[in-house]
């Protein structure tokens, strides 16, 4: 059964943030003056967790720092230009890197991988020389290659703790769950889906079956509401025309996880979100990355969960999930080796 801040955690709330017990906790923003990153660092200004805010860019974060710190909470905010990598990261616990381009309109997120990939990998041996205790939550797309790509840097520098690295995929859960509130004429706080896999199309495997909503969603209705939660990103793509990829909502997501993470390293319990970690699940077929429900915890992953019971169309979701993830992870291997 379920904890009840298990199942807070779960629920998509109308508050975005929670808190327990403040503490000293310096929150560093990679990237922080892009689409998500200025978002982002507003929405971090706002968590009572954050006690002081390190904003990085190689273009523009010390406006970006300047505008985010006249905001009434209490942390404090400083930005540094590109050549203070470095400085920006001294002392960071959490670490969130939303660096590197966006798509364009009829792009995948593995079109990305060429620029984004050297941009993650620079910035996590960074973050392996300057603070390689940090928990470090990966927003850069592809997500499923540039996770095992921060991985493989810090393995090298000898620093990587498989508890403390995390492929942002929240969105896919906030979409899951507010798609199903849509079409089920509910509040997305009563719609929670667990989203496993990785995050890209035919990797991102919601599991209905395991939402008292979803299961009751069949046929055609099933197939377009798994269509639009996988591919999801593509209509806002399509929508800006040019102009980037989801950033306020990519925002709002990165804030929610980043404070679970928070309210984990925090010690309180029974905070399990899907995140895309090193797992267990699919080693045995060579998949060692995979997005599953994880409590986090003091340590950052506390428990791995087991996917639990899914149905005959889940089952087949997975089998066309696993072979594309294995491949994005090879790939961001690889790049690194
Ligand atoms: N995980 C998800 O669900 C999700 C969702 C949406 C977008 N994304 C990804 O997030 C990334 C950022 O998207 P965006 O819309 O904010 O893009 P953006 O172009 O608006 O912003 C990216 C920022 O990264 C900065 N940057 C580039 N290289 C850098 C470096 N070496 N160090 C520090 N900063 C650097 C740029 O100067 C820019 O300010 C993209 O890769 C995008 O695909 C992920």
């Amino acid at each position: 059964m379920l904890s009840r801040s298990a199942l807070r955690t779960l629920t998509p709330s109308s508050r975005l943030f929670s808190s327990s017990a403040p503490r000293q906790t310096k929150v560093a923003v990679l990237g922080a003056g892009g689409g998500i990153g200025q978002p982002l660092s507003l929405l971090l200004k706002s968590d009572p967790l954050v006690t002081s805010l390190s904003l990085y860019d190689i273009r523009g974060a010390p406006g970006v720092a300047a505008d985010v710190s006249h905001v009434d909470t209490g942390s404090e905010v400083n930005g540094y230009a590109a050549d203070h990598l470095d400085e920006a990261l001294q002392g960071a616990k959490v670490i969130v890197i939303p660096a590197g381009v966006p798509r364009k309109p009829g792009m995948t997120r593995d079109d990305l991988f060429n620029t984004n990939a050297s941009i993650v990998r620079d910035l996590a041996a960074a973050v392996a020389r300057v603070a390689p205790d940090a928990n470090i939550l990966v927003i850069s797309n592809p997500v499923n290659s540039t996770v095992p790509i921060v991985a493989a840097t810090l393995e090298k520098a000898g620093v990587f703790d498989p508890k403390r690295v995390f492929g942002v995929t929240t969105l896919d859960v906030v979409r899951a769950a507010r798609f199903l509130a849509g079409i089920s004429n509910a509040s997305p706080n009563d719609t929670p889906v667990t989203v496993i896999g990785g995050h890209s199309g035919a990797t991102i495997v919601p599991l209905l079956s395991q939402s008292s909503y979803g299961k009751g969603v069949t046929g055609d209705a099933y197939a377009a509401l798994v269509n639009r939660i996988q591919f999801g990103g593509d209509e806002v793509v399509k929508a800006k025309d040019g102009a980037g990829s989801a950033t306020l909502s990519m925002a709002y997501a990165g804030a929610k996880f980043a404070n679970a993470v928070l309210r984990g390293l925090n010690g309180e319990k029974g905070v399990v979100t899907p995140t895309f970690v090193k797992s267990p699940l699919f080693a045995d077929k060579g998949i060692d990355f995979f997005s599953s429900n994880v409590e986090l915890g003091v340590n950052g992953v506390e428990k791995i969960h087991p996917i639990g019971q899914i149905s005959a169309e889940e089952e087949k979701l997975l089998e066309a999930c696993l072979p594309e993830l294995k491949k994005n992870i090879e790939k961001g291997k690889a790049f690194v080796a």
